[in-house]
């Protein structure tokens, strides 16, 4: 089997030649979206002309440092392509995302997106998402009252002894739903006050790039 990270850096190349110049481009996070940003670094080198938006701080810092222009999100009211990983995916275009805790930025920039593309090796594609854990941001001065709404399967999120903090400063509880029905439970989930953001993509992306075994295959909504 391919190894994975030489999948993801084939998904990645794959999803970077739709980007073309002029184009506002949405930056993902984690391991997968830092091919895409090396290999859209490497672009710009040779003369393509892009400006960025960035869905995390480690994102935005990679992105400079390959001659990236990055904006302010806060200033960009939409983005051309945003190319994201993420840790499942389905073939409703159904995902899981925000391992990597930045699921909240990434919602908001895909959803202002005329075109959100994941990118992953095959170990993320599955028949239905469900068996990973989903990622819940949410109000720290909520935090009790949070988790015990979530329900038995939810942890809070830690790093070396204290809480997770992400980029907008909130917490993460990664929780197990049954996902028979995603849509109610991203209902559920965006109904509850303190509750930020979740990783639930259901409607947000329109491709995914799936490499496996040096084969890069496409779904397209
Ligand atoms: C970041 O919060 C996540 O949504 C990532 O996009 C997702 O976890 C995939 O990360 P890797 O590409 O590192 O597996």
């Amino acid at each position: 089997m391919m190894d994975r990270d030489a999948g993801k850096a084939l998904a990645a190349g794959a999803a970077v030649a739709e980007v073309t110049d002029g184009m506002l481009v949405g930056l993902g996070t984690g391991s997968t979206a830092a091919h895409v940003i090396r290999l859209l670094g490497a672009r710009v080198a040779q003369g393509l002309r892009i400006t960025a938006v960035a869905t995390s701080r480690a994102s935005a810092a990679q992105a400079e440092g390959v001659g990236i222009r990055v904006l302010d999100f806060a200033d960009v009211p939409r983005v051309d392509l945003t190319i994201d990983g993420a840790d499942q995916i389905d073939a409703r275009l159904f995902a899981i995302k925000g391992a990597g805790g930045a699921m909240l930025r990434e919602k908001v920039v895909a959803a202002a997106s005329d075109r959100m593309v994941v990118i992953a090796d095959r170990s993320k594609r599955v028949a239905a998402i469900g068996d990973a854990p989903v990622p819940v941001e949410i109000l720290p001065f909520a935090r009790a009252a949070l988790l015990a709404a979530l329900g038995e399967g939810a942890v809070l999120r830690m790093r070396d002894g204290a809480p997770y903090v992400t980029d907008n400063g909130n917490q993460i509880v990664d929780c197990r739903f049954d996902l028979a029905d995603p849509a109610a439970t991203a209902a559920w989930l965006d109904g509850i006050p303190g509750v930020l953001g979740h990783g639930l993509f259901l409607t947000e992306v329109d491709a995914a790039y799936i490499a496996a075994d040096g084969v890069v295959s496409r779904l397209e909504r």
